[in-house]
């Protein structure tokens, strides 16, 4: 007999080990599976519903805003404040905390997400995804600044959600990291990748290859001891790949191990990375340190990194544990005082 365990299932489960939980968490896990269902369905039809293309507006980080992008955050929005388990929502498309009507009632956590990651990608039909982070927020409260900028550590789950060849959700909740796809034909994800573990090495990275004149000198060292190969000091040869979506690189080195590497550059000294801490690096960063690899801005663990603002750049290099601690070790050799090297 078949017996497929449905995302549902499996948080119930998970969640009866601990005894007193209300069920909230289950039903916002719902909440969040429902909404990216319908997201997946939208990606999916694509130009045959008319929602490729731009939208002619910019967004708070003053990028050109893809339709997707506006259909996703409304989706999120519209699926997740009604519910009664969210005290109050961040988006990427959103410049200020996302508040609940007041006609719904307030819950217990704080959601959140960039509705749809990697979206340059989605006109010419590449994989793009949702990521969210979930935080627990004090009850009864209309949640103020301070109540998100919370260090990455504190985050209760984080997942994302990928629309691949297969629409995929990973997951952690602090207890590992497990992979559901999605059967449409019965509309339920299905646990299909249990416990897992990226490997601790790897020879292949990640790394827009465009900015290299810009990098400091820690990324610059480990690049070019990776294209050096067999030859140089590393003994072997790399491989390399860059999707620009950061939900598929991220998604590659759970599978298969690897090093992504988004780092601090030199181009817009006002940007201190590319990335959002609080909605594409802290979720990233739990999932990635829950399946045994390491996350860092070179110089610090990205999930200690106390939050200045909603929407905050940070560097982020992350993936198997002995490249990660590798490139962080080239960092602190560069950051030595010159006597002491
Ligand atoms: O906004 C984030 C993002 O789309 C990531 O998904 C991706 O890794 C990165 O930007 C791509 O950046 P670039 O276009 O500079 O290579």
């Amino acid at each position: 007999m078949v017996n497929n365990v449905t995302l549902t299932q499996f948080i119930i489960e998970q969640q009866r080990e601990y005894p007193g939980v209300s069920g909230a968490f289950t039903l916002l896990l719902n909440d969040i599976a429902t909404a990216c269902k319908q997201i997946s369905h939208r990606v999916n039809r694509g130009n045959l519903i008319g929602v490729l293309g731009s939208a002619d507006s910019e967004n708070v980080q003053g990028e050109v805003q893809k339709k997707l992008d506006i259909i996703t955050n409304e989706i999120m929005i519209n699926s997740l404040n009604w519910t009664g388990h969210l005290a109050g929502m961040v988006s990427e498309e959103v410049d200020d905390i996302i508040t609940i009507p007041a006609h719904y009632p307030k819950g217990k956590y704080l959601a959140l997400f960039d509705p749809l990651d990697g979206s340059s990608n989605i006109d010419v039909n590449l994989t793009v995804g949702t990521i969210f982070s979930i935080l627990r927020c004090r009850e009864g409260v209309d949640p103020a600044l301070e109540d998100f900028l919370r260090v990455g550590s504190e985050q209760v789950c984080a997942g994302f959600v990928l629309y691949g060849p297969s629409t995929m959700m990973i997951l952690t909740t602090g207890h590992g990291v497990n992979g559901f796809t999605l059967d449409q034909d019965i509309g339920e994800f299905i646990l299909t990748h249990p416990a897992i573990k990226i490997p601790e090495d790897t020879n292949e990275f990640a790394i827009n290859m465009s900015n290299q004149r810009f990098w400091e000198a820690p990324v610059k060292r480990y690049i070019e001891e990776c294209l050096q190969g067999q030859e140089g000091p590393r003994g072997k040869d790399f491989n390399m790949r860059w999707i620009a979506s950061m939900v598929s690189e991220v998604y590659r080195i759970l599978t298969r191990g690897g090093v992504f590497m988004y780092p601090y550059d030199l181009r817009d000294p006002s940007k201190p990375g590319r990335l959002r801490l609080m909605y594409e690096a802290n979720p990233m960063a739990f999932i990635i340190e829950q399946a045994g690899g390491a996350c860092s801005n070179g110089r610090e663990r990205i999930l200690d990194i106390k939050p200045q603002s909603l929407h905050q750049r940070v560097p982020v290099i992350l993936g198997s544990k002995n490249e990660v601690e590798r490139l962080v070790s080239y960092y602190q050799d560069a950051d030595k005082p010159a006597s002491s090297s």
